[in-house]
Formats: structure tokens, C-alpha cells, sequence
């Protein structure tokens, strides 16, 4: 069997596996929501990762002793970009600034001023979502943690380090970091530079799909296994999805509604998008990139209306779905944590335009979902930008339990979008592949095959024309909005 392990945000989902991918066993444990000691700020205690992956596998051993006692391989999926800076013996130095953290944007424009050709060989803006900028950003205000930097490691790679006592990256992952030649797929010492940092202070890289390290001799005996447990690359959370969805061909992929929102597609080459804020990254398979566009706030939009109107998410979605009749007259625009494509904006804010006395919580909760979904077709249109066709969607994350998020998303996509029969992957099951591929040397295109689909959502031609009315006026509102705040 195969153990793929997602360490998400918001908790870490353990998941087991057979040799033809059936799925034989799942546990969670919650991770401590990251804090915010400032706006835009957001950052989680490497501690708490482990302590959430020793109780979800733990849970496995409660659950499903035998099947865990049998694994050969482990995969890792982690949150992406989020800065572990370690010391000497691997000490933890600060808490980790995460993927959804905007405080980097001087520090952003500093890096592109420094190396010119840092769009170039990273194949992406600087964005404050990213590792290096974070790194910038210690070095300014925190020099005395910058000085005693001696790795950065990936919330995923930390996670390793404490599995196996190695300091290893795959590709998909390392593509975030911004120190990344994705081309060549190789640290850039030139990239590395613009922070002060070489590869003394870098992981060492394999591909997803390959051995990364050994588990640790007394780990693989808290959980009965044997002593020769392999543990892959693994992916990043992104390409690890699409590898549980088997997105890994040109052409096919997903549409994630999760805390972030992702337009994910696979490419056969490297296809940069700058312009358009697209991200442009390698895939978990050697040889393969992938192209995403990605919304800082998907279903955390939905989350923070439910925290201030005391509602659950459900609920919300629910009243919205029961008073659906198109497009409504509130537009929200879902830029709570600042957005990256297609604005790279860190400082950008959400808002509700168009409320009257008679907006009701169910009314604002449409508003967000058509907001997000809008946000989405924003993301579409750049990746046609760069040239990119998109042949086949399927739905992934918490959002996609909603009936109407999934019309509201098909009919502004103007694509029929695949709805799995388990309908919340995560990257567990991608992870769990690439542990698979690691251990016996399986050929990723055998194993990375598409799911059952439960539904096939189909776009509402009748509500069509009157989304293209609605987004057009959703996108007109972004920069006067702007620029009145700034
Ligand atoms: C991708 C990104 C997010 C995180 C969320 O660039 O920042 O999707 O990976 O976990």
C-alpha cells in the first residue's frame, strides 16, 4: 500500500492507498488556523504541521493497522511557497510566512529592479505569495533571523526533514519558490542571488514522481512498516490535485475552489504569461509544466461572510442556491487578502457594490460566489492570453459540494466542468500516486488516471448573455475601486 500525506492550511489529511489507487483509509487532524499579526499578514508554526501529520497517521494506525503496516511509499502534498526558515540543527527560526501573506510587494519590485531577467528565468512575476520575496522581506526587517539562515525549506520539505532527516524539494514545489530556472528545472544561482542566498541554503531537487529519502527507522516502527519505506518528491498541493485527477497531459485540467481559488492546466513545454499574472510552473512528472491562475480568496470569501454574519457556509450557499434567479444586483469583488492573477495587487481590497435596504445575507452569499466565479473567467482569459487551450475541467475542493458555485462557474467558463464522485481530493490521492510511482518505479502516465465523474455541469445557456453583462460590469469596477483607495 501507499500513504499520501496533504498538509494543507487547514489540516493535514492522511491517505491510504492500493496498488491500483483504490482508496482503503483517510484521517484528518485540524492544523491551528494560521494567524494574522498584521493585514495581509499570515503565518503557522512548522510545529504544528507535524504535530497534525503524527496524529492523521496515527489515526490511520487506530483505523487501519494493517493497510498502514504494509506501505512502501509516502507522498507529500503541501500548501505552496510558504518560507520555513531553518538554523543550525534544523532549528525553526520564525514562524512561517505563508502562501497567502502580501507584506513582500516593496520587496517584489526591489527583486525585479535588481535582476532584470528575474521574469525571464522564473517565468513569473515577483508576487509576495512567493518563497523569495519573504526571504527579502527578513532580510530587511528581520536581519538578525536573515543572518542565520542555513535553509529554506518548503512547508512540505519540512515535513520530510522530520520523516526522513533530508533536505529535499521536488520541481512543482520548488517552482514557487522564484529561485527556480523552471525551464531547466534547476536552482537559478543567479535568482538565488537577488536574496543573498546560493545553493548551499537550497534542498536538494528531484522530480515528484522519484525517490526522495528513506522514513525514518523509528517512524516506520511507530507504524509498523517495514524499514525500507520510500519517500517521493511529491508535489506541491496544485499539481499534486491534478495528479490525483489525471490532469497530466496537455490540455486537461482543474478548476479548484478550496481557500484559494486555482485554474490549473497542464502544458507540455514551459509557457510563461507575465503580463497576465499567470503562474507558470513545472508539473510533478519530469518533462511536463503546468500553467495556473490563482485567486487568493475562493471559499474564504464564503468563510469570512459566514464569520460575520454568524451563518455556516452551507447554510449561506444553501439560502443563495434557494433564491437563485440570475444574476443579482450586488456585485463582490474578492479581494480580501489582495489578489494575484490577473492583477498582482497585494494591497487590492475585497467590496460589496450595489447594496440596498432589501440585500439579505443569502443575497451577499450569491454575490460571493458569482464574485469568485468571475474571478475565475478572469483567470481563463489570461491563460488564452498565453495561448493556452483548455480541453477538459474537472471540479476539486470544498467549494465544489455547491450545486450552484459549479453552474455559476460552467456558465461563466462557458465549459462543461466534471464533477468527480468524491468530490474533495486534495492532493492526498496525487500524493499517494507520486508515492506509488516512487516505490516500484511506475510509469506516472499508468497511474495518474481520471476518477470516476459523478456529474457533468453543464454551462446555463440561458443565463449566459446576462453573466457576460454582469462580468463585464465586475471588471470595470477593479480599477476606479482602486484608485479611489489609494
Ligand atoms: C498556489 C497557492 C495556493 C496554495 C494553497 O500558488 O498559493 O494554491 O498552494 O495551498
Amino acid at each position: 500500500t501507499y500513504l499520501g500525506i496533504d498538509i494543507g492550511t487547514s489540516g493535514v489529511k492522511a491517505l491510504l492507498i492500493d496498488a491500483h489507487g483504490k482508496a482503503l483509509g483517510e484521517a484528518s487532524a485540524p492544523a491551528v488556523e494560521p494567524v494574522r499579526p498584521r493585514p495581509g499578514w499570515s503565518e503557522q508554526n512548522p510545529a504544528d504541521w507535524w504535530t497534525a501529520t503524527l496524529a492523521a497517521i496515527d489515526a490511520l494506525k487506530q483505523s487501519h493497522a494493517r493497510e498502514l503496516a504494509a506501505v512502501r511509499g509516502i507522498g507529500l502534498s503541501g500548501h505552496m511557497h510558504g518560507a520555513t526558515l531553518l538554523g543550525e540543527n534544523d532549528a525553526v527560526l520564525r514562524p512561517c510566512i505563508l502562501w497567502n501573506d502580501g507584506r513582500s510587494a516593496a520587496e517584489c519590485a526591489e527583486m525585479e529592479a535588481a535582476f532584470p531577467g528575474l521574469r525571464t528565468v522564473s517565468g513569473n512575476i515577483a508576487m509576495p505569495g512567493f518563497t523569495a520575496p519573504k526571504i527579502a522581506w527578513v532580510r530587511k526587517h528581520e536581519p538578525d533571523i536573515y543572518r542565520q539562515i542555513r535553509k529554506v525549506l518548503l512547508p512540505k520539505a519540512y515535513v520530510r526533514l522530520l520523516l526522513t532527516g533530508e533536505h529535499v524539494e521536488e520541481m512543482s514545489d520548488a517552482a514557487g519558490t522564484l529561485w527556480l530556472d523552471v525551464a531547466r528545472r534547476d536552482w537559478s544561482d543567479e535568482l538565488l542571488a537577488v536574496t543573498g542566498l546560493t545553493r548551499e541554503h537550497m534542498p536538494r531537487l528531484v522530480e515528484g514522481s522519484a525517490p526522495a529519502a528513506q522514513l525514518k527507522p523509528a517512524l516506520a516502527a511507530r507504524w509498523g512498516m517495514s524499514d525500507a519505506v520510500v519517500v517521493a518528491g511529491g508535489a506541491g498541493d496544485n499539481a499534486a490535485a491534478a495528479c490525483g485527477i489525471g490532469a497530466i497531459r496537455p490540455g486537461e485540467g482543474f478548476v479548484s475552489l478550496g481557500t484559494s481559488g486555482v485554474l490549473f492546466v497542464s502544458n507540455e513545454k514551459f509557457s510563461p504569461n507575465t503580463e497576465g499574472a499567470v503562474h507558470a510552473f513545472c508539473h510533478a512528472i519530469p518533462d511536463t509544466w503546468h500553467q495556473m491562475g490563482v485567486i487568493l480568496s475562493a471559499t474564504d470569501s464564503l468563510n469570512w461572510l459566514s464569520r460575520i454574519t454568524g451563518r455556516k457556509q452551507a447554510e449561506l450557499s444553501g439560502a443563495a442556491e434557494a433564491g437563485f434567479k440570475g444574476p443579482g444586483e450586488t456585485i463582490f469583488l474578492p479581494y480580501l487578502s489582495g489578489e494575484r492573477t490577473p492583477h498582482n495587487n497585494a494591497h487590492a481590497r475585497g467590496s460589496f457594490v450595489g447594496l440596498s435596504q432589501s440585500t439579505d445575507a443569502a443575497q451577499l452569499a450569491q454575490a460571493v460566489m458569482e464574485g469568485v466565479a468571475f474571478a475565475m473567467r478572469d483567470c481563463q482569459r489570461v491563460l488564452a492570453d498565453a495561448g493556452t487551450r483548455i480541453d477538459r475541467l474537472l471540479a476539486v475542493g470544498g467549494g465544489s459540494r455547491s450545486a450552484l458555485w459549479l453552474k455559476l462557474l460552467a456558465t461563466n467558463l462557458d465549459m462543461e466542468i466534471a464533477l468527480p464522485e468524491d468530490g474533495d481530493f486534495g492532493g492526498a490521492l496525487g500524493a499517494a500516486r507520486l508515492g506509488l510511482c516512487a516505490a516500484e518505479g511506475a510509469s506516472p502516465q499508468a497511474i495518474m488516471s481520471m476518477p470516476p465523474i459523478k456529474a457533468a455541469i453543464a454551462p446555463d445557456s440561458a443565463l449566459s448573455a446576462a453573466y457576460s453583462d454582469q462580468y463585464a460590469r465586475f471588471r470595470a469596477l477593479y480599477h476606479p475601486i482602486e484608485e479611489a483607495r489609494q
